[in-house]
């Protein structure tokens, strides 16, 4: 009898337990997309959106040693980072790392647990919320609001997008604070830090996209919004598109350009890409891949600098090379898709007479060429010849030409020939006795021709 009565109040007990770390258990997960006030993430703890399409906590792009605060798709098996917090600043251990809501200032912060300086901050001068918290929502916006009063945000990434914009967030500038909302590419396909290629709306106040490299080089534009057709006049294919609904709002406060998906279901994103491309991809569940079903400039080659100094587009085969006598100037970058860093010589000139010229037949020459007053096909020649400073030289239409620095943007290369001719410096054993463009491991995916048409679609 007693010993009935022992197992039974033993039962109860574990009943009791295991009730009790089930609610703890269920507590943690319903408030595990948010962080509160002194709350950290460190290591692989992570936050997830309250439907789980978002992930937020350390992660390492690709075979990088490097690790980065970042947002993530949970529900898509590829790993596919949509936002970064320290894109400039890598760390290594995230065990050693916390990202966490500061209880002095009420920022959030990436910190060392050796230091009290942060490496990456939301920066705000002063947060006076009754409770703040931090909530990664569904849309994949991270928001620092009051936790008693949601509708209060005083931060969100939204503003401060990395190289993807996605449905609901905005492309644009605030006319109260100037304060612009742009997309800038990575350095590579494993490195987040800031690429040469922005994508914003609106340079001077206009209402259309551009794509400017270099911060100051306007690679692409899409001409002016018009908001009858809902179109941008460049781009009149958008209106076959049904997926998406394209908007630029413009009113006293700010101008934006956004988006929205007809199917709520789907999963899709616009990236500034690594080529110096915008793509838009689609997450494709059965083929386990994103599909690029929009990109602009549509060929690889209309890419301002694709190939970086010493690099040539090759028209024919849509693939970056560098000019002969010169190599890849980082190899694992170019195997990464990042071609942008260019070429380097395999030897450097000697500069006392004893370099050749290498004559390259192109459709367009270099960017930024200078014109000294010289008038005679020899005399450009020898002009170049004798300067250490000039590095390739053109005489075209009675003028001459000449490069004193990077050859940059020299992408019209055809080996079959072109209208005119540039006159390569080259150490002496770098002259091919036949000249040839050597070709150099593929870049950024070739896009040439895409449409906005599903029939036409492309993989990342
Ligand atoms: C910007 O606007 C100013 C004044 O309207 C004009 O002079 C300038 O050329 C514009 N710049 C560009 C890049 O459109
Ligand atoms: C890139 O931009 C910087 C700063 O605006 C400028 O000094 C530099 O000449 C630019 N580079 C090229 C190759 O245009
Ligand atoms: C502009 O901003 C002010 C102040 O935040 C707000 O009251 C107003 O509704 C905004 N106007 C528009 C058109 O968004």
């Amino acid at each position: 009898m007693d010993t009935i009565k022992n197992t039974s109040w033993l039962f109860l007990l574990s009943v009791l337990v295991f009730c009790c770390i089930m609610c703890s258990k269920l507590h943690l997960t319903s408030a595990a997309d948010a962080i509160s006030l002194g709350d950290s993430l460190t290591g692989d703890q992570t936050i997830i959106s309250k439907d789980g399409n978002f992930e937020l906590g350390f992660f390492k792009p690709g075979k990088s040693q490097n690790h980065y605060i970042g947002i993530w798709y949970k529900k898509v098996s590829l790993q596919t980072v949509v936002w970064v917090a320290n894109r400039d600043a890598p760390i290594l251990d995230p065990s050693s790392w916390k990202f966490t809501l500061s209880g002095g200032n009420g920022n959030l912060v990436l910190l060392n647990s050796l230091s009290r300086t942060p490496i990456w901050s939301t920066h705000l001068d002063s947060n006076t919320l009754n409770t703040p918290e931090v909530v990664l929502g569904d849309d994949g916006n991270l928001v620092l609001r009051d936790g008693s009063n949601p509708s209060v945000v005083i931060w969100q990434s939204f503003d401060y997008p990395t190289d993807t914009l996605l449905p609901g967030a905005k492309l644009g500038f605030s006319k109260i604070t100037n304060q612009i909302q742009q997309l800038t590419s990575w350095r590579s396909r494993e490195d987040p830090a800031k690429g040469p290629y922005n994508w914003l709306l609106g340079p001077n106040r206009t209402s259309q996209l551009v794509i400017y490299w270099n911060k100051s080089e306007e690679i692409w534009k899409s001409g002016e919004w018009n908001e009858k057709s809902k179109t941008f006049s460049f781009l009149p294919e958008m209106r076959l598109n049904y997926e998406f609904k394209f908007n630029v709002i413009s009113n006293i406060n700010e101008s934006y350009f956004s988006y929205s998906l007809n199917d709520k279901s789907m999963i899709a994103r616009f990236v500034m890409d690594i080529s110096g491309q915008i793509k838009e991809f689609t997450w494709l569940e059965s083929k386990h891949e994103w599909i690029a079903l929009y990109v602009q400039p549509k060929r690889l080659c209309d890419v301002y600098s694709i190939c970086g100094p010493f690099g040539n587009c090759n028209q024919d085969t849509w693939k970056c090379e560098c000019l002969p006598g010169f190599v890849p100037r980082s190899l694992t970058d170019w195997n990464l898709q990042d071609s942008t860093g260019g070429c380097t010589r395999k030897t450097l000139l000697q500069c006392e007479n004893k370099d050749g010229f290498l004559s390259i037949t192109a459709s367009k020459l270099p960017d930024m060429p200078r014109f000294p007053p010289i008038y005679g096909a020899k005399d450009c020649k020898s002009a170049c010849e004798s300067s250490c400073g000039c590095i390739a030289y053109a005489f075209v239409n009675n003028g001459c030409r000449y490069w004193g620095e990077d050859l940059i943007n020299f992408n019209q290369f055809k080996p079959s020939g072109g209208p005119a001719i540039l006159n390569l410096k080259l150490a002496a054993t770098d002259i091919p006795s036949t000249p040839s463009i050597s070709s150099s491991p593929t870049p950024a995916s070739t896009a040439q021709g895409k449409s906005y048409l599903r029939s036409s679609r492309q993989s990342s």
